[in-house]
């Protein structure tokens, strides 16, 4: 048994066993929010975009863990993880959302009505036009959750960082709030894009896939190396990438 390598698990079946026991111990998701993923699975073809629920309970205890009141979530899809984030922030926080997709923020928005959550607000369009432009709120956020295009993930985190100065009044993130990244290792393809990974698509050198792959890394190393973060990769999912605002 290798304690310190993520390979712990080596036959799926074992390793479905332990996701589902965790899963069981972990903090509860909402029925109605179970019921929400499960409908998105079965009805709609693009419906792995969401997080898992298994996931999503993690960013509840992120979300709880720091006492977090405010969310900021790039890529909202049809509004799971924004109603993730709505839950663990409670009625009296509050969740933006940044959506390229006008039926996507209208879905999320509806599904959000329907579900009591009304701490939900969505500006649709283009994350790098509508980042930049955000009002600052009145209370910097606690957390960033990105998960929309990943090539844009370093020019994200670089207007973030930006839009967070040291001292300053008016602030995006708090100091010692977190900015978390989905997707930071993309099935491995990120820390092993040898032949050794099966996951390794055809045409990773000059397809979509070996685009993605190399902003993330960008967006991994930039996180790593800046003095202003301290980060941790949790290596489970498709990768989370947590760093934390020092200053
Ligand atoms: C992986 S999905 C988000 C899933 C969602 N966080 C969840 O777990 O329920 C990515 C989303 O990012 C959106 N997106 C893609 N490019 C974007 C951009 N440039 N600006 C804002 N959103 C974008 C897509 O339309 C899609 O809805």
């Amino acid at each position: 048994m290798k304690e310190g390598t993520t390979l712990l698990y080596t036959t799926e079946t074992l390793g479905d066993r332990v996701s589902k026991y965790s899963e069981s111990i972990s903090v509860t998701v909402p029925q109605k929010l179970r019921d929400y993923h499960a409908r998105i699975f079965k009805d709609r073809d693009d419906s792995n975009y969401m997080i898992s629920t298994f996931e999503s309970q993690a960013l509840i205890f992120l979300g709880r863990m720091i006492g977090a009141k405010r969310v900021l979530e790039i890529g909202v899809y049809v509004g799971f993880s924004a109603m993730i984030w709505s839950h663990a922030v409670g009625p009296q926080g509050k969740v933006t959302g940044l959506e390229y997709d006008e039926e996507y923020s209208e879905l999320a928005l509806k599904a959000a009505k329907e579900n009591g959550y009304d701490n939900i607000e969505i500006h649709t369009g283009d994350a790098a036009e509508t980042l930049p432009k955000l009002a600052y709120p009145d209370e910097p956020y606690d957390i960033v959750f990105i998960d929309a295009n990943k090539t844009a993930y370093p020019g994200y985190l670089a207007k973030i960082l930006e839009m967070s100065q040291p001292g300053a009044k008016k602030r995006l993130v708090r100091q010692g709030g977190i900015i978390a990244a989905d997707n930071a290792l993309r099935r491995g393809l990120v820390a092993d894009s040898s032949s050794d990974n099966p996951w390794l698509p055809a045409d990773f050198a000059t397809g979509w896939e070996g685009s993605a792959v190399a902003a993330i890394r960008k967006y991994n190393k930039a996180a790593a190396e800046n003095s202003r973060l301290e980060t941790f990769m949790v290596p489970l999912w498709d990768g989370l990438n947590l760093a934390r605002l020092v200053d």
